[in-house]
């Protein structure tokens, strides 16, 4: 199990996204953008247009987790745009197995997101259509939440679930990680990391994912 570190640019500074993904492209693994729509969640971040303009200027693989309604119609072309990896949420997509399969189709990874409080069993049958299961660890909508505990029996299904199925599926975190939940989140079985507050807050966010790294690779074993 490779351990990845995704920063989240929600917590980054708006006005220079280019030099705050530029800050984490020496040990990042990916990049993450969380797309709001003040609909799905109480709250409104960017859509295609900036993630466009990033694309050009940024080295790092985008991972793009679209927290909007109707992510059937939008999901798509996040991938045809270039993102490495595009995540719509169970709850908001209507026709997953076809959204997962456009994705794919685009040449990105296709990633399925739960909320806290959605039932992973209901979604066991669509593993072969996913090569990401996003668990969150928080309400999404907003950076700098507490890391919710109660998750955690999820992911240790999860990562059983996925062993069963061959093991090639990531298991991602989102929401309250730092360098003390991090340990819980890889012993319970994630391996790919968002982490907004405690990289980008932190005084040296290059220092922060590396500290990161090694505590989740420690945990993990
Ligand atoms: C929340 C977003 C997260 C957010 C995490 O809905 O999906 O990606 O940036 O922020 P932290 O790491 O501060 O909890
Ligand atoms: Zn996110």
């Amino acid at each position: 199990m490779a351990i990845q570190i995704s920063p989240s640019i929600l917590s980054a500074d708006f006005a220079r996204l280019a030099d705050e993904a530029a800050a984490v492209s020496g040990t990042a693994d990916w990049l993450h953008v969380d797309v709001m729509d003040n609909h799905f969640v109480p709250n409104l971040t960017l859509g295609l247009p900036v993630v466009e303009s990033l694309l050009t200027s940024v080295t790092v693989p985008m991972d793009c987790h679209l927290m909007i309604e109707d992510p059937d119609r939008w999901a798509p072309a996040y991938a045809e745009a270039g993102a490495g990896s595009v995540t719509v949420h169970a709850e908001a997509a209507r026709s997953p197995v076809r959204t997962l399969r456009e994705i794919r189709g685009q040449g990105a990874r296709a990633g399925l997101a739960l909320n806290p409080g959605t039932a992973l069993e209901s979604y066991a049958d669509l593993l072969p259509e996913v090569d990401m299961l996003l668990m969150m660890t928080v309400e999404p909508g907003f950076g700098g939440q507490r890391f919710l505990d109660l998750v955690l029996p999820k992911i240790r299904r999860a990562r059983d679930l996925v062993a069963a199925n061959g093991g090639s599926v990531w298991l991602q975190v989102d929401g309250g990680i730092t360098e003390e939940t991090v340990e819980r989140a890889a012993a319970a079985g994630a391996d790919v990391f968002v982490a907004g507050s405690s990289v980008y807050k932190a005084d040296d966010p290059a220092a922060a994912v590396q500290a990161l790294r090694a505590q989740a690779e420690k945990a993990a074993g």
